[in-house]
């Protein structure tokens, strides 16, 4: 009989830390050695945790939320958020109990009717990067694109866009090469001014009864039988901003850099418009975002580990997604790949909300961007720089337009 292993067996130890973006670059290989010598991996940092690396171990780890609570989906466990993220941090059943006032406000008919404004917005990006031949495509579109939408979704001011984008990069980001203290308290000021920016919002909307407004429905949203609290609105707001912008911002970046670097996938991407859909969704597997963590709340064995109660464990879908044992050929992008049971949404309970208009939102930019510009390249004197975190992304990507490698 194998012996069980725990946080202290030699060799499940992996120096793995998912702030160090010096790893950025080589994030798939790290992955992959960790799925072949010790897929549910133990490492030091942030007072040592868990990483699950294989699809079917994250998998059961989201079918099993009494086991696994997403109590805490954060290392370390504090982003700068005042109380649990709604639901994202509430397990069953009263996570239930919220998912069914949100859904409705990301149902795909809602989205549908954001089409035109959306398409509109994606124009106007693009017309502005057309001015020039050079351009930051961070700067220029993928940081930009979701939080207009996102003002537009909730009907705020538009030109109030700048400001979000610093308020996530900061948020999600910390500060660079600093201390966990110091990146915790950079974290936690710009946390403050969005509450201060919400609490603005539901004040505004005291009193109007636009029964198509999120921010009313939600003033007006009960739990059960009783009204929704201030601090309630302001906890599901929050995270309706760090799910919604940083995550479409990477998918639109490391997309466009994948393009950029593979002109024959673009080319037939290109030509071909009605692939975007399979594209996106191949892309989304290829570059998967999100790496949220879970509280072990009772002493389980995963994958011949021993973890105890209080254990936290990393899940990065960015790994399950290349899990070679769940698709073939997982380090090859296939823009036409069928079938695609990818998990960059998540899976379970906690399924993203937004995927419907993240999707749209893709869909959108990828259509327009290759039919108005479909030659691009990256600049090899000034290459992009990508960041990890719990959401990695790209910080800068110089983009160079009308020519191709
Ligand atoms: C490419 C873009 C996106 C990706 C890859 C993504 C991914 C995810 C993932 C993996 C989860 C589950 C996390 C977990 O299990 O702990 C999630 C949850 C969530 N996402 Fe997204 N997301 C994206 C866009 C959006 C957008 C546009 C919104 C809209 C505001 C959004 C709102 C949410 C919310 C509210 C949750 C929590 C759901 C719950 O806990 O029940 N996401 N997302």
């Amino acid at each position: 009989m194998t012996e069980l292993r725990d946080a202290a067996t030699a060799d499940i130890q992996y120096d793995f830390d998912i702030h160090d973006s010096n790893a950025a670059d080589d994030l798939f290989e790290t992955y992959a050695e960790m799925r072949n010598r010790c897929p549910v991996a133990h490492t030091p940092h942030y007072g040592g945790h868990w990483v699950a690396t294989k699809y079917d171990d994250i998998h059961d780890i989201l079918r099993n939320p009494t086991v696994f609570s997403s109590e805490s989906v954060n290392i370390p466990g504090t982003i700068g958020q005042d109380g649990p993220m709604i639901p994202i941090e509430v397990d069953p059943p009263d996570h239930g109990i919220y998912r069914k006032l949100i859904n409705p406000l990301f149902s795909p008919k809602r989205m549908a009717d954001l089409e035109p404004q959306i398409r509109a917005l994606v124009n106007e990006l693009i017309d502005q990067m057309l001015e020039s031949n050079r351009v930051d495509f961070v700067e220029a579109f993928a940081r930009e694109l979701p939080s207009r939408v996102f003002l537009a979704l909730m009907g705020w001011d538009i030109a109030d866009a700048s400001r979000f984008n610093e308020w996530v990069d900061l948020i999600v980001l910390g500060k660079p090469g600093a201390s966990e203290e110091e990146a915790t308290e950079v974290r936690t000021a710009a946390a403050m001014e969005v509450y201060a920016y919400f609490a603005e919002m539901i004040d505004d909307r005291a009193g109007s009864d636009d029964a198509e407004d999120i921010t009313q429905i939600l003033i007006n949203g009960t739990f059960e039988d009783r009204e929704l609290t201030q601090f309630e609105v302001l906890n599901i707001l929050f995270l309706f901003l760090i799910g919604g912008l940083h995550t479409v911002q990477g998918q639109l970046a490391h997309t466009v850099i994948f393009m950029a670097e593979n002109p024959i996938v673009r080319k037939q991407l290109a030509t071909d418009l009605s692939l975007v859909d399979s594209a996106v969704e191949e892309m989304l597997r290829w570059e998967s975002a999100i790496c949220p963590a879970r509280l072990v709340k009772e002493d389980v064995v995963l994958g011949g580990v021993q973890l105890r109660a209080g254990d936290k464990v990393l899940i990065p879908f960015t790994s399950a997604n290349r899990d070679e044992e769940k698709f073939d050929n997982a380090d090859t992008v296939d823009i036409a790949r069928e079938p695609n049971p990818h998990i960059a949404f998540g899976a379970g309970n906690h399924r993203c909300v937004g995927s419907h208009l993240a999707r749209l939102e893709l869909r959108i930019a990828f259509e327009e961007l290759h039919r108005r510009m479909p030659a691009y390249r990256l600049d090899p004197a000034d290459p992009p720089v990508r960041h990890l975190s719990q959401i990695k992304g790209v910080v800068k990507l110089p983009l160079i337009i009308g020519e191709s490698i």
